[in-house]
C-alpha cells in the first residue's frame, strides 16, 4: 500500500513534469492552467500545478517543490473541495480574482474574493513560493492585491508570516493534512495565542497540545536555543499592529520547511539534504514527553530527566490528592502546601531553567525590570509568580501571573528563571533542606578487567537542588554559605608566570576552544596544567569567580581536577592538575603508541568516559552538558586512566557563543550531533552522540572527520554502518584489537556506539541506560541508520592537525558546513 502510493506519486509527479510547462511564472487574465500544464517560478524553486495525492484521484491545485525528486507540496487552493478528474482550470479575471473550476462549466470550486482595483491584475509564482497577484502596472512589485502567504496550509515557508494581524483580526495559522492522501484540514493547528503575553500554541482539536513558552528574545522559553540554526533564523515580532512568527534563510542554498504533520502530531522542521536527496527533520514540536501541555496538572512541573514519574509540584506546593498522584494521575495537579498570608508577607521562590507557564492568565509589561516586577507581585495578593523576559535587552519586561500556573517544564539549560509567591516561612523552611546527592557504587565484574564500578544514582531530589530561594535577606546568606564552601585557590600571577617560564612556547601543551594550555611546575614541584583563556569573553569578574567555584565543585575520578584560577588584569586563567600522558588521540591515532592501548585498556576508558559524563548529566548539581567531547579532551593520567577536560567551559565562557545572532556553535566538527550542528540544540543527548564517535574511534583508530576509505564512506559512522549492515562489524576494529580484546565485548562496544549516533535524539540512550548497557549482557535495541547524512566528505579546512593543534579551532562557521 506505501510501495504503492510512492510509485503512483512519483509516476504522477514525472507526467507533470514531461508535459509542458508554460516555461513562465506568470498568468494574464488572458491565459489560464490546466491539468499537466506547470507554473515555474524564476528561478526554478517552485511549481504550481494540479496535483493528485494517494489513489482517490482527487485533483488539487497546489505548489510544491520543482526540482526535487520527491513531491512535496506546500501549499494547496482547494483543499475543501478536490476535482474528481483532472479537468481543473486556474485563472484570473480581469477584476484581481483567481477562480479554479472545472473546464467548460462556470461554477467555481475555489475563488479568491475581489481585490482593490488593478489595472492590470496578474498572478504570479515567486521564487519564495508565494503566489501573488498584483498590478502589472504597479511600479512596486511587491505590491502584492492577493498572496498565498496569507493563506497558508500546513507549510510554513521562509518569509511567511504566521500570526495575527492586530488592526483587521485577521489570523494566519497552519493547520496540518487529514492524512497523507487527503490536503483537506486535519485537527492539528499551528498558530499565535494572544490572551495574555503572547505565545505560538500548536493545538489539536480544540485543546492546546503543545506550547512554545515565552518569547524571550532570543528564542522561546520553551526551546531557548532553536534561535541558533546555521540555516535558518526565526522571529516573533509583536507590536501594537501585528503579532507574528516569521522565519527566514540565513543561507539560500540549504532549503527547509517548517511542516505539520497530523501522522506525527507534530509540528517539525526539515531541511533538504542534497547529497542523499532526502528531506532531513531536524526539529520538532513537541520534543519530548514534557512538552506535550499540561503533562503534570496545574501547578506541577514536568521534567524529562525524573524519571520515571516526570512529573513532581512545584516548589510550595504539594499533590492535591496524594494517592492518585502516588499512582500516576496528576490530573488533580498541585496546591499550597502552606497558606499563602499575603497581608503579612510572602516570598518567593526562584525555580531555574524552566519552559514558562501557560500565559493565558498572565499580564505583561514590555519595560518593567525585574525588581519592580516583584514589588508589583508583592503587592496583588492573587498574583501567583513573575518572571522578566527579554534577554536581549538585559532582561527587561515583565510577566505575571495569576492563579494555577499551568503547563511548567524543567529544561536543562538556559530556560527562564520563574519566581514563585510562597509563603514567607516557606522560603525558610526551603533553605536549610538543601539535599545533599547520594552516590552509591555498585560492583560488577567483568572478564579481562576484574572490577567495574557502574553508577546507582538517586536522583529523587535532584531537581530540589536546583530550586534556590530568592528573597532579599536570604540571599546574602547564601552568599556567606558559598564563601564557605568555596576551597579553590586563587594564584598570583607571579606564580603561574615563573611555573610555566614566562607561558614559554616549550611548556605548550595544545590550544583548545578556550583557549592555550601550558604545563607548569609550581615551586613545591607540583605539576600544573595552565589554560589561558582567550580574553574574548568579556565576562566580569565576579561572574568570573562565580562559574569557575561552580566548575571547580565538579568532582569526580574521570574528570581533571580544577585546583585554582588566577587573575590578572583582564588575563583569566584555569589551573588542573596535570596529566603526564595528555590526551588519547595522541595514543590512538599515533601508529606506534596504539599499541600501549589493548583492547581490555580501551574498554576501561570506554568506562571511564562514560562514568564522567554520567556525572556530568545527571549527578552533578549543574547537571552540565559538554558540547565538546572529544578525543583531545579525554587526557590520560599515569595509570592511563581517561579524564574528561574542558567542561563547563561552553556554559561558563561560551555564553556569547549561544547568542541567536552568531552563527557559532561551540564544538568541533565531526563530533556534533545533527541537531546540534544544523539547528543548535543541545542536550545530553547530543554529548551522547559526540560520545557514540569517540567510541568508534576509539575502536577504529580512525577519525570521524577527514575519514576517507575506498569503500565511498564519508565518514566513520557511514563506514561503521556499511560493516554493521554488511554483518562484518569487526572489521571495524581492526586485527590489533580483535587480537587482544574480548571479541563479544568489542561488538558490544561497536553495537553501542551505532545506537548513540541515532539521527534522533530520544533513540540515543541516555548515559545511565549506556553504562549499564556496556557491562551488562543484556540484549540492546537494533540500531537503525545513523545520522551522519550531513556529514561531509574529506574535511581540508581542518582535519590536518593530529593533535590539538593551532588549525584545530573549536568554533566551525556556517560556511564549512555548507560547503557543497
Ligand atoms: C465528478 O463530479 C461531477 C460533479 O460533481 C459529477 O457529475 C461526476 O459524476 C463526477 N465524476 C466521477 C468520476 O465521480
Ligand atoms: C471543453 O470544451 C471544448 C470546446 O467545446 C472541448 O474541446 C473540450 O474537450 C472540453 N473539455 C472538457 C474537459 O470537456
Ligand atoms: C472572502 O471574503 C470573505 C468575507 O470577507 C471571507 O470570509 C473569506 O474568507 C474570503 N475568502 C478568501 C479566499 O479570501
Ligand atoms: C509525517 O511523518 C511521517 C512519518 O513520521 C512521514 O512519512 C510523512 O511524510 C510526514 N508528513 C509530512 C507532511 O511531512
Ligand atoms: C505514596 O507512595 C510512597 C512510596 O511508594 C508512600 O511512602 C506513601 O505513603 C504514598 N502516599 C500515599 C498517600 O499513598
Ligand atoms: C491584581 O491584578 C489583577 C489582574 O491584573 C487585577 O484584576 C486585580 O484588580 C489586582 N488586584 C489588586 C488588589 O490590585
Ligand atoms: C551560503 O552557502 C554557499 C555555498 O554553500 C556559500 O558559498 C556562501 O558563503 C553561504 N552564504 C552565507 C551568507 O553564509
Amino acid at each position: 500500500m506505501e510501495m504503492g502510493f510512492y510509485f503512483y506519486s512519483v509516476c504522477c509527479f514525472l507526467v507533470i513534469f514531461s508535459k509542458a510547462s508554460m516555461a513562465s511564472d506568470t498568468i494574464s487574465p488572458s491565459e489560464s492552467l490546466t491539468g499537466g500544464m506547470t507554473l515555474v517560478s524564476n528561478d526554478g524553486t517552485f511549481a504550481l500545478g494540479f496535483f493528485s495525492p494517494g489513489t482517490s484521484g482527487n485533483h488539487y491545485l497546489g505548489i510544491w517543490y520543482n526540482n526535487i525528486p520527491m513531491q512535496t507540496v506546500v501549499w494547496v487552493a482547494n483543499r475543501l473541495n478536490p476535482i474528481n478528474d483532472s479537468t481543473g482550470l486556474l485563472k484570473i479575471e480581469t477584476s484581481g480574482r483567481i477562480v479554479l473550476q472545472v473546464q467548460n462549466t462556470t461554477t467555481a470550486v475555489w475563488s479568491t474574493n475581489k481585490t482593490a482595483s488593478a489595472r492590470n491584475p496578474v498572478l504570479q509564482l515567486l521564487d519564495s513560493g508565494n503566489l501573488v497577484v498584483r498590478d502589472g502596472e504597479d511600479s512596486n512589485p511587491e505590491n502584492y492585491l492577493w498572496q498565498s502567504f496569507d493563506y497558508p496550509t500546513d507549510t510554513m515557508l521562509p518569509g511567511m508570516k504566521i500570526g495575527v494581524d492586530l488592526r483587521t483580526g485577521f489570523d494566519r495559522r497552519l493547520s496540518a493534512w487529514k492524512n497523507w492522501a487527503d490536503p483537506s484540514p486535519g485537527d492539528l493547528v499551528y498558530g499565535v495565542e494572544l490572551e495574555g503575553s503572547p505565545e505560538m500554541v500548536l493545538w489539536k482539536g480544540l485543546q492546546k497540545y503543545s506550547r512554545s513558552g515565552l518569547w524571550i528574545g532570543n528564542g522561546f522559553s520553551g526551546a531557548p536555543n532553536s534561535g541558533l540554526s546555521w540555516i535558518f533564523d526565526y522571529k516573533f515580532v509583536w507590536n501594537e499592529n501585528e503579532v507574528y512568527y516569521i522565519c527566514f534563510f540565513k543561507n539560500n542554498s540549504v532549503r527547509s520547511r517548517v511542516v505539520l504533520n497530523q501522522t506525527d502530531s507534530a509540528r517539525e522542521r526539515y531541511a533538504w539534504n542534497p547529497e542523499t536527496q532526502t528531506w532531513q527533520q531536524t526539529l520538532a514540536m513537541p520534543t519530548d514527553y514534557c512538552d506535550g501541555y499540561e503533562r503534570c496538572g496545574l501547578n506541577g512541573i514536568c521534567d524529562n530527566n525524573n524519571l520515571p514519574s516526570y512529573c513532581q509540584c512545584l516548589t510550595g506546593f504539594m499533590p492535591k490528592w496524594p494517592e492518585r498522584w502516588n499512582s500516576s494521575d496528576y490530573s488533580g495537579g498541585c496546591i499550597h502546601s502552606k497558606p499563602l498570608d499575603c497581608q503579612n508577607g510572602d516570598g518567593f521562590i526562584r525555580i531555574r531553567n524552566v519552559k514558562t507557564p501557560d500565559t493565558t492568565n498572565s499580564w505583561v509589561s514590555t519595560s518593567m525590570n525585574l525588581k519592580k516586577c516583584r514589588d508589583e507581585c508583592l503587592t496583588n495578593c492573587s498574583c501567583m509568580a513573575y518572571t522578566n523576559f527579554d534577554v536581549t535587552r538585559g532582561g527587561s519586561g515583565c510577566v505575571m501571573w495569576f492563579g494555577d500556573l499551568i503547563d511548567v517544564k524543567q529544561l536543562q539549560t538556559e530556560g527562564q528563571d520563574l519566581y514563585i509567591r510562597v509563603p514567607a516561612s516557606e522560603t525558610e523552611v526551603k533553605k536549610k533542606s538543601k539535599v545533599k546527592l547520594a552516590i552509591i557504587l555498585a560492583t560488577l565484574i567483568a572478564p579481562f578487567l576484574g572490577f567495574l564500578l557502574v553508577f546507582c544514582y538517586i536522583c529523587r531530589s535532584r531537581r530540589k537542588l536546583k530550586d534556590e530561594v530568592e528573597d532579599k535577606n536570604l540571599s546574602d546568606k547564601e552568599n556567606k554559605e558559598e564563601n564557605e564552601d568555596m576551597e579553590l585557590a586563587v594564584f598570583e600571577f607571579g606564580t603561574i608566570a615563573q611555573a610555566t617560564d614566562s607561558f614559554s612556547f616549550r611548556n605548550k601543551l595544545g590550544e583548545g576552544g578556550f583557549g592555550l594550555v601550558y604545563k607548569g611546575t609550581l615551586p613545591n614541584g607540583q605539576e600544573i596544567g595552565v589554560k589561558r583563556l582567550s580574553k574574548s569573553s568579556g565576562q566580569g569578574l565576579t561572574e568570573f569567580k562565580n562559574e569557575v567555584k561552580l566548575i571547580a565543585k565538579l568532582q569526580h575520578r574521570n574528570l581533571v581536577r580544577l585546583l585554582g584560577c588566577c587573575i590578572h588584569e583582564d588575563e583569566r586563567m584555569l589551573v588542573y592538575e596535570y596529566m603526564p600522558n595528555r590526551s588519547l588521540d595522541s595514543f590512538i591515532f599515533d601508529q606506534t603508541k596504539r599499541a600501549v592501548l589493548t583492547w581490555p585498556k580501551r574498554f576501561q576508558i570506554i568506562c571511564g568516559i562514560a562514568r564522567g559524563l554520567l556525572y556530568l548529566h545527571q549527578d552533578s548539581r549543574l547537571r552540565i552538558i559538554h558540547r565538546d567531547l572529544k578525543t583531545s579532551n579525554v587526557l590520560l593520567d599515569s595509570e592511563m586512566n581517561p579524564k574528561i577536560s574542558d567542561f563547563g567551559l561552553a556554559r561558563a565562557f561560551g555564553r556569547d557563543q549561544t547568542e541567536a545572532n552568531t552563527n557559532r556553535v561551540v564544538g568541533t566538527y565531526g563530533y556534533m550531533a545533527p541537531e546540534y550542528a544544523i539547528d543548535g540544540q543541545f542536550s545530553v543527548k547530543s554529548d551522547v552522540f559526540s560520545f557514540g564517535i569517540l567510541l568508534l574511534e576509539i575502536i577504529s583508530g580512525r577519525k570521524n572527520r577527514g575519514f576517507y576509505l575506498a569503500d565511498q564512506s564519508n565518514n566513520l559512522i557511514e563506514h561503521a554502518w556499511r560493516l554493521w549492515k554488511e554483518d562484518k562489524p569487526l572489521v571495524l576494529a581492526g586485527d590489533f584489537l580483535v587480537e587482544s580484546g574480548d571479541l563479544s565485548e568489542l561488538l558490544r562496544c561497536i553495537h553501542i556506539g551505532l545506537l548513540c549516533v541515532q539521527q534522533h535524539p530520544e533513540e540515543r540512550p541516555s548515559m545511565s541506560t549506556l553504562v549499564v548497557m556496556l557491562v551488562s549482557r543484556n540484549e540492546l535495541p537494533t540500531p537503525k541508520q545513523p545520522g551522519f547524512l550531513f556529514y561531509k566528505k574529506p574535511f581540508e579546512a581542518d582535519c590536518s592537525s593530529g593533535n590539538d593543534g593551532p588549525s584545530s579551532r573549536n568554533e566551525i562557521s556556517l560556511s564549512v558546513l555548507e560547503a557543497r
